[in-house]
């Protein structure tokens, strides 16, 4: 087999990817190692930044995004038992976010691929990319028992933190940047209406919450646990139990509380792997780097990475322009290291921390009061929140 951009994974990097060259001519074919079924199975994020929710629409997969997101201009911090909007679209020229689930998004990519023709290879074993310093790189796997080898120009490496892509680098090659907390996140879905019709993201001395949501009918919670927790010891009462515990007394007395749908626990990192490019191997989204979830920015930088590889390819392909694949790797980490930057900051001022002296706490505190009643904490908040312009290849 041949084709000219080979894509390893099918998750929102692939799939957005795949469908953005596909609607330029450029041919790929997507490798992964999964069902379908199971991509669509896993729980992620929800809020997607204006740059992404262009990309999706420059992808032609806008119309259910339209009609069943829910655009929102503010979000509220909540501390001391009292609530402070950040109005986004008064603090930013008017720009705002999406809240549309990552699960959405990538059925309404694979619904999109399905009717473009565009071939994506499901349950494929032992992905392997080879020759990736030389002009003629290519993929081996196993698919039905068969070894396959498909042949290609270039290799997008879109598996996420555990995929073989960022592996397959040489180690001397890369180099790691990584923070672990010592905490995560534990996640409840229910089909309950929203606290809130705006997120609300808490600070409290018992730990972070947050309340976000999928739609008008349904919710989705989170409460910080320590990292050896497990999700077995946590019964739906429970939950709802420590969730109010940490919300403000009025936002707590209208919760409405309903059996979950999904429950898990995820570890919070901090991950960036520089350069994200070797030979013809370009790494692109969760492959690549990690943040925690507290800027709501991992869905997003994937899409950033997407831009950036989507804008190069096309250059490569429709104007013979070789000469700025150099730049993939800095034009994306520029953008990338900002947003690793907010989300630290997001997640170290609204986490306790169990290494924290009563001096640490006062700083996030102060901190938190000093950003909500300062128009330029608050605009800083905002900007980031809505997400950075996407850097141009070519500066
Ligand atoms: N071979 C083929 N496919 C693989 C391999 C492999 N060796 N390893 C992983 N994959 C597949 C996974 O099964 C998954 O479907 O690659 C896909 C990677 O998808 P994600 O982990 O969702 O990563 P990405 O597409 O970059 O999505 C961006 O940002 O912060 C997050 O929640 C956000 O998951 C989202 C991500
Ligand atoms: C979510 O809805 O899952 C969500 C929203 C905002 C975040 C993180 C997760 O910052």
């Amino acid at each position: 087999m041949r084709t000219q951009v080979a894509i390893i994974g099918a998750g929102p990097s692939g799939l957005l990817l795949g469908q953005l060259l596909q609607r330029q001519g450029i041919d790929n074919i997507i490798v992964e190692r999964k069902s379908g079924e199971y991509v669509l199975s896993r729980i992620r994020a929800g809020v997607l930044e204006q740059g992404m929710v262009d990309l999706l629409r420059e992808a032609g997969v806008e119309e259910r995004m339209d009609a069943e997101g829910l655009p929102h201009d503010g979000f509220s911090l909540a501390f001391d038992n009292r609530r402070v909007r950040v109005d986004l679209a008064e603090l930013t020229g008017g720009k705002k976010v999406m809240v549309y689930g990552q699960t959405e998004v990538t059925r309404d990519l694979m619904a999109a691929r399905e009717a473009s023709g565009g071939q994506t290879i499901y349950e494929a074993d032992n992905v392997q990319p080879h020759a990736l310093d030389s002009d003629r790189p290519y993929l081996t796997f196993e698919k039905d028992g068969e070894t396959v080898r498909l042949d290609c120009d270039y290799i997008a490496g879109c598996d996420g933190y555990h995929g073989v892509s960022r592996q397959s680098i040489p180690a001397e090659r890369i180099k790691t940047y990584e923070k672990v907390y010592p905490f995560g996140w534990l996640g409840l879905l229910s089909d309950t209406p929203p606290v809130s019709d705006e997120l609300i993201y808490a600070r409290h001395e018992r730990g972070f919450a947050l309340c976000s949501m999928r739609s008008e009918t349904r919710s989705r919670y989170y409460v910080q646990v320590p990292l050896d927790e497990k999700v077995e010891n946590w019964s739906d009462a429970r939950f709802w139990e420590e969730l109010k515990r940490r919300l403000p007394e009025d936002i707590a007395a209208k919760l409405v509380t309903g059996p979950s749908l999904e429950k898990s626990i995820a570890p919070l990192r901090s991950f960036v792997v520089e350069p994200m490019q070797y030979g013809r191997l370009f790494l692109v989204g969760d492959a690549a780097h990690i943040v925690p979830p507290t800027g709501a920015k991992g869905l997003n930088l994937a899409a950033s990475d997407v831009n950036t590889l989507y804008r190069l390819m096309v250059k490569v392909y429709q104007e013979g322009r070789t000469d700025l694949i150099p730049h993939y790797s800095q034009t994306c980490l520029k953008r990338i290291w900002k947003a690793e930057r907010f989300s630290w900051w997001m997640t170290s001022i609204l986490h306790t921390f169990s290494d924290h002296a009563d001096f640490d706490s006062r700083m996030q505190q102060a901190e938190l009061d000093y950003v909500t009643s300062s128009e330029a904490g608050l605009t800083t908040l905002a900007e980031n929140y809505v997400g950075l312009p996407y850097e141009s290849l070519e500066s």
